[in-house]
């Protein structure tokens, strides 16, 4: 969360992944179902290459499950398998396991067909800082332990966990930069808490929330906030009848933008508007 990306950071990511990648047979690519888009990372596509590959839609308590169904679709229909997962309850986590399977299939039956003896599928956990990783190998890992002893070629520290009888799982999950020089990337990322919002204009990235909540769910900001809004309001407008609802008003009787910008940030992040999506999936 609090790691600054500056160019020598990046490339000292890269070359970590990398090492990483060449240790895996597939990749558990873990995104925020809330912005499945804006939390990738902007050269994974390059970095995996043609590496079986699994996108796992974490955060889903707090996403809004009919456009996580369809992000699901989207992802598929692009040939990428993509589940959903909690990572705090643990829904969805058995998927993980059976997708990494599916992924690895193509390389298992190779092995088979040459007479090799399978091994175990190895995979890594990557993704962006604050989206999960952690959690979700604190979820799968569970009671397992760490096997004792590293494996040649690994560096040392790196530490193989065994997911069952045929997947074992990198402890380490790799870290990437995410998307920061897309402006509409990076409203996404600050407003739902995966990069510091601090770097930008709160008012700006307020007044963007509300015209995004205006546009895609306006119900939500007339039950959180009792409001009379709809699709044509504009977002000043909005921030002004909830400054006045929720008492943001300074002596002389004039309305604290700033104190009703934080409410609506701060409620949005705590997930106490409902369950949310910010990115829509594309049109086909
Ligand atoms: P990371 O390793 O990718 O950096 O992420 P980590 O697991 O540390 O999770 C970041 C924050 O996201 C944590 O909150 C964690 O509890 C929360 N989180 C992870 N998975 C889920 C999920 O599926 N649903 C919800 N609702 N939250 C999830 P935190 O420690 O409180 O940090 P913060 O919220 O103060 O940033």
């Amino acid at each position: 969360m609090d790691i600054q990306w500056f160019p020598g950071h990046m490339t000292k990511a890269k070359r970590l992944i990398v090492d990483q990648l060449s240790l895996v047979d597939v990749v558990c690519e873990l995104r925020d179902a809330r912005i499945p888009l804006a939390s990738a990372n902007p050269m994974l596509d390059e970095l995996v290459k043609k590496k079986p590959r699994v996108i796992v839609l974490n955060k889903t308590d707090m996403a809004d499950p009919v456009l996580s169904k369809q992000w699901v679709d989207y992802f598929q229909s692009a040939g990428i398998q993509a589940l959903l997962v909690d990572s705090i309850t643990g829904k969805g986590l058995q998927q993980v396991k059976a997708a990494v399977r599916q992924a690895a299939k193509p390389m298992l039956d190779k092995w088979t067909s040459k007479g090799l003896r399978p091994r175990a599928i190895r995979m890594m956990i990557v993704g962006i800082p604050n989206v999960g990783k952690s959690s979700l190998i604190n979820k799968l890992v569970g009671k397992a332990k760490a096997k004792t002893g590293d494996k040649p070629g690994i560096t040392k520290g790196k530490q193989w966990i065994s997911l069952g009888q045929d997947i074992e799982l990198l402890d380490t999950p790799g870290i990437l930069w995410p998307k920061f020089d897309d402006p509409q990337a990076a409203f996404c990322l600050a407003a739902t808490g995966a990069i510091k919002d601090e770097v930008f204009d709160r008012e700006a990235l307020g007044l963007k929330l509300i015209e995004t909540l205006i546009r895609q769910a306006p119900d939500r900001l007339v039950k959180r906030y009792g409001v009379n809004v709809d699709e044509t309001t504009p977002p000043e407008e909005v921030l002004r009848l909830i400054a006045t609802r929720r008492g943001c008003i300074r002596p002389g009787g004039v309305i604290d933008q700033e104190k009703a910008i934080n409410i609506v940030l701060r409620e949005f992040k705590g997930g106490e508007l409902g369950a949310l999506t910010l990115e829509l999936p594309p049109a086909k």
